[in-house]
């Protein structure tokens, strides 16, 4: 932020350093810290690529992209302050342990062997309540008591510069300071707002909001960063003034600040809590069956202001808190259940990421779960973005991947595309779901035909929702012939993983179309459509029988599937075959199954096993599908070296999908952050 810290960066970084934190379950390549939305989106940086190994104190947070987005914490102690966020410039705090759970990160530092602190950053996930899971914000919980059985007197500072509001950092921001049932704000916002825009990935619309509780203790300013935190350094509390100097984010760091006076704190815990967040009233243009426009977000069907909003989130810490530690249970006794704390370390850093990527929209009556595509291009609800992420959905809550199919399946049964396959996404710059009306999406017309037909099957056997199949069965009939036309002998065409280039008879996408076909035969049966379901199912094991002779490398020891049909030197992740166990469609016989499992530990490098033969990288959401129909010891053996790769990989961006088996590094400079890695939760859904 500003060059006279740069000095003392490194001074600082030793100070982190010389205290070592433990990291439990792992230490993450970037710890979520608020992450709740495509804009909301602030993490710390760990992997030493960039990061100071994940200590909170001593660097900046960031954006998913990697700009900084300013976030402060200071406490005095007996009239000396130190930093326990950020890099403001005072000695450093000692970080003692870093835990994560799906929705929470929890720090604990040791103020000088004087307090102890408990940092908590919380985005909140309720699958079954959306009003609460509507709200763009997460919370910041800072607890504090004596260590040393003396009482100290503490107060405790944190503020959010203006580099939340918009990716140009030399634009106008304006703010204001406020109170409402309660609760004390800053909001902070763009002049000049620019609806539905980006720069460098960050909205530059809505309002941001900072706040905590009104209180006697409780002392607010609005100032240049250094002027801001030299008053509570020196003095403890601030001068609740507001500098009105509208002005770019980077002309003199205006930032946006709280302190509160704990007093005399005893070795009874004593607590701030602080809520952060965006409020848009629209917040995508979709093509839908009407018009293109815009679509208000899903929290104004339930608030009719924003300060409601903000008002309800904030006091609702106690249970929100309570709702997502239920989640967090839950996540964590069925992962430890099925693969112990290696698989914990997978499933709990993927649950924010995943929902991060969302953003939920519409009314009570007519709700959609738009999706961006970060980082690899931005598109909106692809759909084989949303295929490797359908796990976390169907877990959550299967109405979640309905509602993220919503869109796809609106626009085209309006008739607004042309191809007779399924759409790639719908729209290529989120937040703009603008279609493809000229049908010139990105072609993988049989990577998404079948993934429209297992994701459809999915949630309405999940959720009992016969209706649904009935409602979509024109376009999934005219989907699964398609699939009929392409999937014995695929034609040379990209899949999902298009990075890795196109390819003719790609073994494990034909086994997506025959899984497809196989689906349809069971929604047809469902739907009362005997007919369909009979020849659906024919022409599914007439060609499944086909693609053992034409995939499987029979004489290979051991055994395995290739790559593409008839390369009889290849091989890849079978990631498909987790669809037949999911639906339980049964088309694929055991021996495929058991032949895989077999297969994979042959070719375990240190950090997995790799996507295909042309290349030693690999996907942590492929290794999952895999992992979770493979024998127990195989997959335990996933596991253990996707878990390793997590606690070791030198990158610093948020959890990567994309990465080396052998140096466990990273070959791409996108394929952060995604929502793919929802995918970790694909062996929770299957019962072996
Ligand atoms: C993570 O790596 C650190 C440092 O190498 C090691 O001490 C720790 O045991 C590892 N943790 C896990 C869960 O692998
Ligand atoms: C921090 O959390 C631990 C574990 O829950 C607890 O024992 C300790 O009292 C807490 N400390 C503070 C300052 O809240
Ligand atoms: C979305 O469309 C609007 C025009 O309606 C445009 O101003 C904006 O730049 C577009 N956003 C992106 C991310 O392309
Ligand atoms: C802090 O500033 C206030 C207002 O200027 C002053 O009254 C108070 O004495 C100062 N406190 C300390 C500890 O410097
Ligand atoms: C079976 O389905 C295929 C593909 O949709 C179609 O071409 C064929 O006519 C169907 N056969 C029967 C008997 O319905
Ligand atoms: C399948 O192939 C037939 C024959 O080439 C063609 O008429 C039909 O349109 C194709 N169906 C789809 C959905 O592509
Ligand atoms: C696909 O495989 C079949 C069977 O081996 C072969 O006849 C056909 O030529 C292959 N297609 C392409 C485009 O290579
Ligand atoms: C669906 O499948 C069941 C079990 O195979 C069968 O008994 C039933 O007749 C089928 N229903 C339809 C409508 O095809
Ligand atoms: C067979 O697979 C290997 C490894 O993936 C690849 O390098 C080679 O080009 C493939 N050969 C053919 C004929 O496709």
């Amino acid at each position: 932020m500003q060059l006279y810290n740069l000095g003392l960066l490194v001074a600082s970084f030793v100070a982190s350093v010389g205290a070592v934190s433990t990291f439990t379950p792992a230490r993450p390549p970037a710890v979520p810290l608020a992450v709740k939305s495509p804009y909301l989106s602030t993490w710390l940086d760990a992997g030493s690529d960039g990061g100071n190994g994940g200590y909170l104190a001593g660097e900046w947070p960031t954006f998913w992209e990697n700009q900084i987005t300013g976030w402060c914490g200071l406490i005095r102690v007996d009239g000396v302050a130190y930093t326990w966020m950020g890099l403001p410039g005072s000695t450093t705090v000692d970080q003692v342990s870093l835990e994560y759970t799906s929705t929470k990160s929890i720090f604990t530092m040791n103020v000088a062997g004087a307090v102890e602190m408990n940092i908590t950053f919380m985005s909140p996930i309720t699958p079954n309540d959306l009003k609460r899971q509507s709200l763009v914000f997460s919370y910041l919980n800072v607890e504090v008591s004596s260590l040393d059985g003396n009482d100290h007197d503490v107060q405790v500072y944190a503020d959010i510069s203006a580099e939340w509001v918009s990716g140009d950092r030399t634009t106008i921001a304006e703010w204001e300071y406020g109170t409402t049932d309660d609760v004390a704000y800053h909001k902070v916002y763009r002049q000049t707002q620019l609806a539905f825009s980006e720069v460098d990935q960050q909205g530059e619309w809505g309002y941001w909001y900072w706040a905590t509780d009104v209180s006697d203790s409780m002392t607010y300013q609005a100032g240049e960063d250094t002027v801001v935190r030299g008053q509570f350094s020196s003095n403890g509390t601030l001068e609740n003034t507001i500098n009105t100097d509208y002005r770019a984010i980077s002309d003199d760091w205006p930032v946006f600040a709280f302190s509160s006076n704990l007093g005399s704190v005893s070795s009874s815990p004593v607590s701030t809590l602080f809520s952060i967040g965006l409020t848009q009233d629209e917040a995508v243009q979709f093509e839908g069956a009407s018009a293109y426009g815009p679509v208000q977000s899903l929290w104004k069907a339930y608030f009719d202001t924003e300060l409601d909003a903000l008002s309800f989130f904030h006091t609702d810490f106690a249970t929100s808190s309570s709702l997502s530690s239920e989640f967090d249970a839950k996540v964590t006794s069925d992962s430890s259940a099925l693969g112990g704390e290696n698989y914990v370390t997978m499933t709990s850093l993927s649950a924010r990421q995943a929902f991060g990527a969302t953003q939920l929209c519409g009314t009570e009556d007519k709700m959609y779960l738009f999706l961006k595509e970060i980082s690899s291009d931005g598109n909106v609800n692809t759909v084989d973005v949303i295929f490797p992420a359908y796990p976390f959905f169907l877990y959550s809550n299967p109405e979640f991947l309905k509602l993220v199919m919503a869109p796809l399946y609106e626009n085209q049964e309006a008739g607004k595309y042309p191809n007779d396959w399924a759409m790639h996404d719908m729209g290529s710059s989120y937040p703009n779901a603008t279609g493809h009306n000229d049908g010139n999406d990105e072609k993988m017309p049989l990577e998404e035909c079948g993934n429209m037909l297992i994701m459809t099957l999915a949630y309405a056997q999940l959720a009992n929702d016969v209706d649904y199949l009935t409602q979509h069965y024109n376009l999934l009939t005219q989907w699964t012939g398609y699939l009929v036309n392409d999937s014995l002998y695929p034609a040379n065409q990209i899949s999902t993983d298009d990075f890795a280039g196109s390819l003719a008879n790609q073994t494990n996408l034909a086994l997506k179309g025959m899984i497809g076909i196989q689906a349809m035969s069971v929604i047809a049966n469902k739907t009362g459509n005997t007919a369909d379901a009979a020849n659906y199912s024919t022409i599914a094991h007439d060609y499944i029988a086909k693609w053992q002779d034409l995939a499987i490398n029979k004489n290979a020891s051991p055994p395995h599937t290739t790559l593409s049909y008839g390369n009889w030197s290849s091989h890849g992740l079978l990631y498909n075959l987790f669809a037949d166990a999911q639906l339980g469609t049964g088309l694929v016989p055991q021996s495929v199954y058991q032949m895989q499992s077999d297969f994979y530990p042959t070719v375990m490098n240190t950090y997995g096993v790799p996507l295909d033969t042309r290349h030693t990288y690999t996907k942590f959401d492929w290794q999952s599908f895999a992992a979770a129909i493979s024998s127990t010891s195989t997959r335990s053996s996933f596991f253990q070296h996707i878990s390793t790769w997590v606690n070791a990989t030198t990158t610093n961006k948020a959890l990567t999908d994309l990465y080396d088996t052998l140096t466990g590094d990273y070959p791409s400079t996108t394929f952060f952050a995604r929502p793919v890695v929802g995918g970790s939760f694909a062996p929770l859904l299957v019962t072996n």
